[in-house]
Formats: C-alpha cells, structure tokens, sequence
C-alpha cells in the first residue's frame, strides 16, 4: 500500500474515513460512510484526526440549501478539506489560506463580476460553435483507441487526453504546451497520489516516472503554482498585444467595474478553467465507460437508442460525481435538521453523497441511462454552481456519441483503480480488451 499521505491519522472511526483518500479509492467504502452518515446523522458534527472539524452534509435537500444560501455561507474562508498542517503551512507562505484565488474561492459581488467574464463563452449558445472542433479532437481519440490493437488502458489513452485538449482549445493554449498543462492539472488534484504524480512526471519528462513522496504531498503545490503563474502571466502578455477568439483573450483584457482585472485572479482564472474543465470531465469520462462495460444491457440500450446519450452522461455524472466536495463557513447561525451550525463553522457538501439519496433517487445504486428525472448536483448548485457544465455534457456526450456504435465488444482486461484524493477523483486506471468497426 502506498504511504499514508497524512501522518498520524487512522482509518478507524467515520469521520477519520471520511476524509481518507485511501478510504475515497475504494468507492464501496466510501458509500458506506455515506450511507450510514445519511441515514443516522445527515447534519454530522466530524473531528477527523489532524483536520479542523466541520458538519459534513450527506443528503441531497440538504447541500442544495446551503448552495443556495450564499449570503449565509461563504465560499472565499476554507474551500476544500485540506489537513490542519497544510492549511497552516500555506498561510505562513503565502499569507492566505488560498494558493489561487479563484471563482470557488471568491463571493458575491466580486465572484458575481468575475464570473461574468466568461460566462457568455460557456452558454450552450456559444458552445455550439465548438462542437465541430470537439468532435475532431473526440474521433481523432476513438481512432486511437482503434489503432492501438484491442486493449489499452482507456483513462492513459482516451480520458487524460481528451478533455486536455478540449479545454486548452477554448482557453486558446498551443499544442505544443500540452504536456504542461497535463502536470499542472494532475499533479493538482492527485498531489496525494505518488501513481499520479509520477505518470505525470513520467509523461512529461519522458523518464522513469519515479520520485520521492516524502511528506503530505507527493508535490510542492507552492512550486507548482508559481510555474502555473510563470506561463499563464506570458500567456496574458500575449493577449493584450494579440487579441483572439479565445477565452485567454477574455480573461488577459477583462475589466471589472471599469478597472482592470486584478492579475492574481487573472492568473487563478486560467488555473480554474484548465483544472476543473481537466480531471473532472476525465474522470466522469472513464467511470462512465466502467459502468456500461459492468451493465452490457445498458451499452447495448444506447446502442439501440442514441437518442438516450443525454441521460446516458448526465447518469454517468451522477455514477462518477468527480468533484466530491466543496466547502463554505457559516457567517450566521443556521438551524438544520433540528442541528444548529454556529457562525464561523466549516461546512461540507459531499456531492457524492447527495447523488446516491435514497429520498431523491429511486434504487440509487444501480446504474441506468435511461434515468428520467435525475437531479444530480455533481456540478454543484447555486452561485457557484460549475460554469462548465455545458461543455463538460456536450464533451462526453460528442465522446459516446463517436465511440459507442463503433463498439462490437468491450471488456475489462484487468482491475480499474481510482485514484486517492479526497477532493476531485476517479479512475487512474481502466485496462480494456475491446474490437471495434
Ligand atoms: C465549479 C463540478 C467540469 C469549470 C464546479 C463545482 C463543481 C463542479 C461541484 C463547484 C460548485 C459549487 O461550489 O457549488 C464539475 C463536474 C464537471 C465539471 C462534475 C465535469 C463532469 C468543468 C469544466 C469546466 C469547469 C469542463 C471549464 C471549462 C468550473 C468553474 C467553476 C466550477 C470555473 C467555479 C464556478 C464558480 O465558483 O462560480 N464544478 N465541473 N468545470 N467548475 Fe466545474
């Protein structure tokens, strides 16, 4: 087993499970905490071993409210659950609990004004122009897979890719910086994963792919986002003098209430799109393919039906739920299910949870694509609900709608594995034995 990323904590207890990354890599695991959170204590008071304590929000009702209450719950104090240690470290670095400052880490009205910087760009409406280009990169991706002889490993050849250059092509990134930006999105999210962190090393050097893991993190995030800000301040250099049609350009020339944009969240805004629009759509992506290929009759219903690859998605996003929190602090007390959370309190939603409530969905763990209605919250819900949600369903959606008739078979050639991140994951490995047309 790999190291423990956080020293001095055990898995014994729930709440110590909840945070676990190892615990988050075995999905059955982690439901049952879920599971057991929703029915027993669905507003729970959690004291995880070496973590500030928080209420962690289980059911679907629940999270909804409170991303709806952003007046009540804001967003710009504690973001993500990170280890008290860590949390500490970064303030007396860099002075802020925050490594970027972006839309996530920010609220209303200042949120709301930099928000509205691209959010013309990721309406369905604009969307639309792209779908042709997306479908490129989408076929020039299944031909890979065709060529590549009837097995592969699907997350290292398909899903890591794909949405990598899906993003970069909005945001206006060259080509040849690909292998840059998969480093600084994997090793983001998967610092905790020493798998993750060295595929990436291995990729972009070409090399072993071997490191030391030593301490919390396999990576130094303070390093890596200093070179996240080296590139993407050239890249804003380059916008103001040569103007594009791209999201760089939107972001480098933006003004907000008539005054420039600041360049911290100018820089954290490209941080945000490339690493949420990365990972996320990576691994709903790969965790939707695992699924038709455990349901065949599901594979073969969308096969029949293409009309259905809409709720095909949006249940593969319910199945995968990427993004499995996020966090707010209280500003004032709010009753909950007869709890009460006091101001300055840290709260969590765990999306994942919420999308297997057994009050909202009907038989939560099976896997159905022909789900109707289906209100999954994976892309969360109120002020900060995801700005890319429409190219997150209109990229898988183009993916499926290429790969899927092409399929004459398709079956696991080895044990999918998941990588160990208590905060955006999915799969690490999905190795597949498949023929295709
Ligand atoms: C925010 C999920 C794809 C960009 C979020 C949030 C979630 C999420 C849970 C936070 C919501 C909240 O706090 O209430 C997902 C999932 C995706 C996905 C499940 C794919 C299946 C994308 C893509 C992009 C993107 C493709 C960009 C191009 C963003 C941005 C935010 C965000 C910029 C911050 C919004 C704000 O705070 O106002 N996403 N996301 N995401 N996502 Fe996504």
């Amino acid at each position: 087993m790999a190291d423990n990323p956080f020293p001095g904590f055990s898995t014994d207890g729930i709440d110590n499970r909840l945070v676990n990354p190892d615990v988050m890599a075995q999905p059955d695991d982690i439901h049952d905490v879920y599971r057991r959170l929703r029915a027993e204590d669905p507003v729970h008071w959690a004291e995880p071993t070496g973590f500030r304590p928080f209420w962690a929000i289980t059911k679907h009702d629940d999270i909804k409210a409170i991303g709806k209450a952003n007046e009540t719950f804001t967003n710009s104090q504690r973001t993500y659950l990170a280890p008290a240690e860590n949390e500490e470290h970064m303030l007396q670095m860099t002075g802020d609990t925050h490594l970027f400052r972006t839309l996530v880490d920010l609220d209303d009205p200042l949120h709301r004004h930099i928000r509205a910087v691209t959010n013309e760009w990721f309406k369905p409406g604009s969307l639309k122009k792209t779908e042709d280009s997306i479908r490129e990169i989408a076929r020039d991706h299944v031909e890979r897979m065709a060529s590549l002889g009837g097995e592969c490993d699907f997350v290292n050849e398909v899903a890591l890719f794909y949405p990598l250059r899906v993003v970069m092509k909005i945001l206006g990134i060259p080509p040849e910086d690909e292998l840059m930006m998969l480093q600084m999105t994997q090793e983001t999210f998967g610092a905790a994963d020493p798998d993750v962190v060295a595929r990436s090393q291995r990729i972009t050097s070409g090399g072993t792919g071997t490191m030391a893991t030593s301490g919390e993190q396999a990576v130094d995030l303070i390093a890596l986002a200093q070179s996240f800000f080296e590139y993407f301040g050239k890249v804003i250099a380059d916008r103001k003098q040569n103007p594009r049609d791209d999201v760089a350009t939107v972001i480098a020339n933006a003004e907000i209430e008539g005054e420039p944009m600041d360049l911290h969240h100018q820089l954290s805004y490209f941080v945000i799109v490339a690493t949420a629009g990365h990972d996320t759509t990576s691994s709903s992506t790969s965790g939707g393919l695992l699924q038709l290929i455990r349901n065949p009759e599901q594979l073969q219903k969308l096969k029949d039906e293409p009309k259905l690859m809409m709720q095909a998605v949006e249940e593969m996003i319910r199945w995968e739920t990427p993004v499995k929190h996020f966090m707010r602090t209280c500003q004032e007390d709010f009753e909950l299910r007869g709890r009460t959370i006091r101001k300055g309190d840290g709260v969590c939603l765990f999306y994942w949870s919420g999308n297997r409530d057994e009050d909202v969905f009907e038989d939560p763990y099976r896997f159905d694509v022909e789900r109707r209605p289906n209100q999954q919250i994976a892309f969360g819900f109120g002020v900060h609900q995801c700005l890319g949600l429409h190219l997150a369903r209109l990229e898988m959606r183009v993916l499926f709608e290429e790969l899927v008739p092409r399929l004459k078979h398709i079956e696991l050639a080895g044990d999918p594995a998941w990588t160990r991140s208590n905060f955006v994951s999915g799969l690490k490995r999905l190795p597949i034995r498949y023929e295709m047309s």
